[in-house]
């Protein structure tokens, strides 16, 4: 039988790396957030795995909520273009706002979301990203938590998906060219 994880050349991160990793950054925004009232709005559908356990590593009261947005098309190359698909629901005027972001690439997908955000009045906006590839990016990004610096590779698992599939490996790893080309 065919396996997701034949389609995987190489493990990055090991379900056991990210955990501990995505606890630290928990832990991180713990401190930072204090006192505050916190919203986390996740960019469906990658980033929904990694909100769902930093969510859980954060010791204050968190809401969430969830944008959806699409770049990439089901290919494994971005396009550039990027268009809301669904928009957050909460009131987010004198908000402080973190981005949970899968995988900062390019940068273009936050670059939007922050550009959309800017005029809501926010009280603060940050973003966590769980990776960050070794690319030179084409949008200045600031991000305030970043998970863990990542290869210029196409990789897949907890949450990041080629063509909506592998979102469910609970490992990140670089998927096989073969698959994709
Ligand atoms: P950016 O706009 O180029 O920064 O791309 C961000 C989005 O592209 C992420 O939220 C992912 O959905 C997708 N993406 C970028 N690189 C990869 C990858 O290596 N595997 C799967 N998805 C990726
Ligand atoms: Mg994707």
């Amino acid at each position: 039988m065919q396996t997701m994880h034949e389609d995987v050349s190489q493990i990055l991160y090991t379900e056991e790396e990210i955990q501990a990793r995505v606890k630290e950054m928990g832990a991180q925004i713990t401190a930072d957030y204090e006192g505050k009232s916190l919203l986390i709005v996740s960019v469906l559908r990658g980033a929904a795995i990694f909100m769902a356990d930093l969510v859980r590593a954060i010791d204050l009261p968190v809401e969430m909520d969830y944008m959806a947005v699409s770049s990439y098309g089901s290919g494994a190359k971005s396009s550039g273009v990027v268009q809301i698909l669904k928009d957050t629901t909460s009131s987010m005027e004198g908000r402080h706002v973190i981005i949970a972001e899968d995988i900062l690439d390019s940068g273009l997908t936050l670059e939007f979301l922050m550009e959309t955000f800017a005029p809501r009045n926010l009280a603060s906006i940050e973003v966590a990203t769980l990776l960050r590839k070794d690319v030179t990016p084409q949008a200045d990004i600031k991000c305030r938590y970043i998970g863990f610096e990542c290869p210029n590779e196409f990789i897949v698992g907890y949450g990041l998906d080629y063509a909506e599939k592998y979102r469910n490996l609970p490992y990140i790893g670089v998927l096989k060219p073969e698959v994709y080309q």
